[in-house]
């Protein structure tokens, strides 16, 4: 797919309320009760703005993207009126590996394709890249649930805060959000 800049912004307007917005590693964003989600060219003023480009894939295999695919669905589903919003920046450590050692923490070691497939195709998501344009993040990651799928979340997120690939996290935001 065509890279896509997106940016998200916290403050007065947008179709997400902030229902929390959480330092989890690192330092903490500023509150606000909205968070718009749009192309970058029409970012609205706000406490914050974070942008990212969605991206190829680096670590999914031919098989996993393959699954991927089969049981993932889009955003904006109707049903779909939970969010989360998940900065992350990894270490210089993570950096200085080599590809095929990155994969190795990120799925041999860590699983982490395997435990968000447990929960497709409930949660949709979408990830954004931001190391090489700067800012405070390498990754905005994005995903949209039903409420019903909201406990599901957070026990998929603990599995994967647990893993050994969480050990090069060295900054995390938490915010979640409810469709307006
Ligand atoms: C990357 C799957 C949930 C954070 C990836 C990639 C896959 C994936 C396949 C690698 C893409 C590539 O090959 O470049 C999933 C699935 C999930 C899920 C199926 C279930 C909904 C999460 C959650 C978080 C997260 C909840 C945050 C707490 C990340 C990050 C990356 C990533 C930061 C980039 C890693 C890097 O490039 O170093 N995810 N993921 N993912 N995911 Fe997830």
């Amino acid at each position: 797919m065509h890279p896509q800049t997106v940016a998200f912004t916290a403050g007065e307007t947008g179709a997400w309320r902030i229902l929390s917005c959480t330092a989890v590693t690192g330092p903490a964003l500023g509150a606000a009760p909205r968070l718009a989600v749009t192309a970058a060219s029409a970012a609205p003023e706000g406490v914050w703005t974070l942008t990212g480009v969605t991206s190829n894939t680096r670590y999914a295999t031919r098989a996993e993207a393959a699954t991927l695919a089969a049981r993932q669905e889009g955003l904006g589903r109707p049903a779909a009126t939970r969010a989360a919003l998940i900065p992350i920046r990894k270490s210089a450590a993570w950096w200085a590996l080599a590809q095929d050692e990155r994969r190795a923490v990120f799925e041999e070691r860590s699983h982490h394709t395997a435990i968000g497939l447990d929960y497709l195709p409930q949660v949709a998501r979408r990830l954004h890249h931001c190391r090489d344009i700067g800012g405070p993040f390498d990754f905005l990651t994005w995903f949209e649930y039903a409420p019903a799928d909201a406990e599901a979340f957070e026990h998929m997120v603990s599995r994967l805060r647990a893993t050994e690939e969480w050990h090069y996290v060295e900054a995390e935001v938490d915010l979640r959000l409810e469709r307006v």
